[in-house]
């Protein structure tokens, strides 16, 4: 998925030239998570639009139905566990950085109104408008758990996201294709999922 995050592309030859840095390298803990909201999703970006519609209608299709759910690295990023409220019992934000805890934490009781600019798009499709109250419902469905996407358990979930983590998280291949095979591992056969990743992240 490109462009829902601004990037610049470095030329091929610095790429070579830097040296990697991989997950551990970096201080997820300061990550400004309101700073990141602000930048990415204070109002619905177009790019944004048309993967909550993809998503809305691939879930709504899936028949799963009281599952259990899980985002991981959501960051400061609400609408993919929007995308899951209406089809689960129980919904985990795994997030890894300690002021993305913090700020998912502070929008449990009730999250900002942003988010109703995306509810709105989910609320088109039948399955979601019967969820009469989403804010509600995230927060009596929504556990907030610190920890990484390299040590998940296996076959918890039922249905899952991870959007724009597994590319950004290393610049590493090797790290991104053990996140996305961590992420997979962790979500029960046949489990619905959707993962985004952008192209050229640094
Ligand atoms: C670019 S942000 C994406 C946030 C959000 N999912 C979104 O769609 O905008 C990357 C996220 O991955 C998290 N992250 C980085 N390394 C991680 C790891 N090893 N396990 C889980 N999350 C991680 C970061 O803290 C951050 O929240």
């Amino acid at each position: 998925m490109t462009g829902a995050h601004t990037t610049t592309e470095l030329p091929a030859l610095v790429r070579t030239a830097v040296a990697p840095t991989l997950n551990s390298d970096v201080d997820w803990d300061v990550f400004d998570s309101v700073e990141y909201r602000d930048h990415n999703y204070l109002s619905v970006r177009d790019d944004d639009r048309e993967i909550v519609r993809l998503i809305r209608d691939f879930f709504a299709r899936s028949g799963v139905r009281n599952g259990r759910g899980v985002d991981v690295g959501p960051g400061a990023n609400l609408y993919p566990s929007l995308a899951m409220l209406p089809f689960c019992r129980s919904l985990e934000l795994r997030e890894l950085s300690a002021s993305n805890v913090t700020w998912l934490e502070q929008q449990k009781p009730g999250y900002d109104r942003n988010w109703d600019d995306f509810w709105a798009i989910y609320r088109v499709n039948a399955t979601y408008a019967e969820v009469a109250d989403p804010r509600a419902r995230f927060r009596d469905l929504t556990t907030v758990r610190q920890g990484t996407v390299f040590r998940l358990p296996t076959a918890r979930w039922d249905l899952g996201c991870m959007f724009f983590v597994a590319c950004s998280l290393s610049t590493e291949l090797a790290e991104f294709e053990k996140a996305v095979r961590r992420f997979v591992r962790a979500l029960t056969k046949d489990a619905p999922f959707a993962t985004a990743f952008m192209a050229q992240s640094k």
